[in-house]
């Protein structure tokens, strides 16, 4: 009997190695390798050998200017949201990764589609739920379609035998992590083995143009579960999340070969499925009949996309010793430096109070042009004088006190005014060259922290 051949892999990268280590030499993580087995003894059948190695063709060099150029072929989904992350449609033979905590909807985001895809021939092949499982989903999402195939089987050449016969337009694995090959003896989940499912399906979907999605866990640090090399072999890598608690899910793009990385889509989990968010400013801003402090508005741009988002502070006494601080959504240690600024520029003693603040929704906001909406929240709160309705903010605030300025600040102000704001402040240095009598709001360039808070209180 033939010895059993292992190697070791670095679980964070993939790095093989044929002996252990403590720090992987690519990454320079720690402890991250796990014995896996690479081959199987038995000899591989010869009708499971579907695909031959593309590598092996003759392959002449070519002339860029001889190579025709065919239009990109997209498939358009009736989901506007992922068409948009997607860089306009599916793109025939592309094989995209969707990385997602569990429970975030990946599952129904993807059966979702598939199902609203009317005249595509769709093969939904679930490593993880049963077909009642599955039928009892799409019964809730409540969409029939006559082409929508289901396949609960791990072993990638049942897969490919099943996918021979049916011949599926479309692909959606639920998950990657399931997945077994028989090539590798490893267990499903670990690093060769979602390598070598990875390269199957890399190859099944370039050779027969059929666009794959593959659906993939996501580790406790937020990676996608699985080395990096995953992210490197598929053509786009797309990412799903959101608080649990909110209903609101956004889908961002991490890496596209076809398309933009700045873009993003937003969903509203329902009890029927995903629900497209066209306007997601609208329901972001809390609708409120009276005033109160503590509340400013941020005109934000997620990816290309204009986003007004609320800032809710709270500024109260404090009881203990150390005042607590604590941000959602924010980043706890801009909102220090912000309050720093605040006590060093203004004189504002925020020293001894206890800071809380929010930012509403369930959204994360990394744009540092929510700087000066959490500022005038902060001082909103503070003195506890409500801001005028129908203002926004939209500046960086500088270590001085200074008031930045941001990108695509047209954008922003476009829509504070679509969303029928009356008055918007800007950074000063924002001003040049930038026509704003063509918008029917008031533009208010600031330069400094205390101008803002002269013409607010
Ligand atoms: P799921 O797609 O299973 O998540 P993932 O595949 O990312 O693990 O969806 C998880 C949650 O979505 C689950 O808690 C139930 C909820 N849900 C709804 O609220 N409405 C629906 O119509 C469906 C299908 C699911
Ligand atoms: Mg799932």
């Amino acid at each position: 009997m033939s010895k059993i051949k292992t190697a070791f892999f670095c679980q964070n990268c993939g790095y093989e190695s044929a002996k252990w280590n403590g720090k992987c030499p690519s990454c320079g993580q720690w402890n991250t390798f796990v014995e896996e087995r690479v081959q199987k003894d038995i000899p591989v059948k010869q009708e499971w050998k579907t695909i031959d190695n593309p590598l092996a063709r003759t392959q002449k060099f070519v002339n860029l200017s001889d190579v025709e150029a065919v239009a990109e072929k997209r498939l358009l989904t009736p989901d506007n949201e992922l068409n948009r992350v997607l860089g306009g449609g599916i793109v025939a033979g592309s094989l995209v990764l969707v990385g997602g905590e569990p429970g975030i909807g990946k599952s129904t985001l993807f059966l979702q589609n598939a199902l609203q895809l009317k005249d595509i021939r769709t093969l939904y092949i679930s490593g993880e739920e049963s077909e009642q499982q599955i039928k009892m989903r799409a019964d809730r999402i409540n969409v029939s379609n006559d082409q929508f195939y289901l396949l609960t089987e791990t072993s990638t050449q049942t897969i490919f035998a099943e996918i021979r016969k049916l011949q599926p337009q479309l692909v959606v694995v639920d998950s990657i992590q399931t997945l077994q090959s028989p090539f590798i003896e490893s267990a499903p989940g670990s690093v060769s083995q979602i390598r070598e499912t990875t390269a199957e399906l890399q190859r099944f979907a370039k050779e027969s143009n059929t666009p794959v999605f593959l659906i993939g866990h996501i580790t406790k640090d937020g990676s996608i579960a699985g080395p990096k090399v995953l992210e490197h072999m598929v053509d786009t890598v797309l990412q799903f999340e959101g608080d649990q608690h909110y209903a609101y899910r956004i889908l961002r793009t991490i890496k596209n070969r076809f398309g933009s990385t700045a873009e993003l889509g937003i969903y509203e989990m329902t009890g029927t499925g995903l629900r497209q968010v066209t306007n997601p400013s609208e329901i972001l801003i809390s609708q409120r009949e009276d005033l109160l402090s503590g509340v400013a508005i941020s005109a934000t741009m997620e990816g290309m996309r204009p986003l007004l988002v609320e800032v809710q502070a709270l500024v109260t006494q404090s009881v203990y010793g150390t005042p607590q601080r604590t941000a959602t959504g924010f980043d706890l240690r801009r909102l220090q430096l912000l309050l720093a600024v605040l006590e060093k520029r203004g004189g504002f003693h925020f020293g001894v109070k206890d800071v809380f603040l929010n930012i509403a929704g369930g959204l994360r906001v990394e744009d540092p042009a929510i700087d000066l909406a959490v500022l005038c929240a902060l001082l909103s709160s503070y003195e506890d004088i409500s801001l005028p309705n129908k203002v926004c903010f939209s500046g960086e605030v500088g270590l001085s006190g200074e008031i930045r300025a941001v990108n695509r600040i047209e954008q922003r102000i476009a829509e504070a005014e679509k969303l029928g704001f009356e008055k918007i402040f800007i950074s000063r240095y924002n001003k040049k060259g930038i026509d704003f009598t063509k918008f029917n709001i008031e533009v208010i360039a600031v330069g400094r922290v205390e101008e803002v808070y002269r013409q607010l209180f």
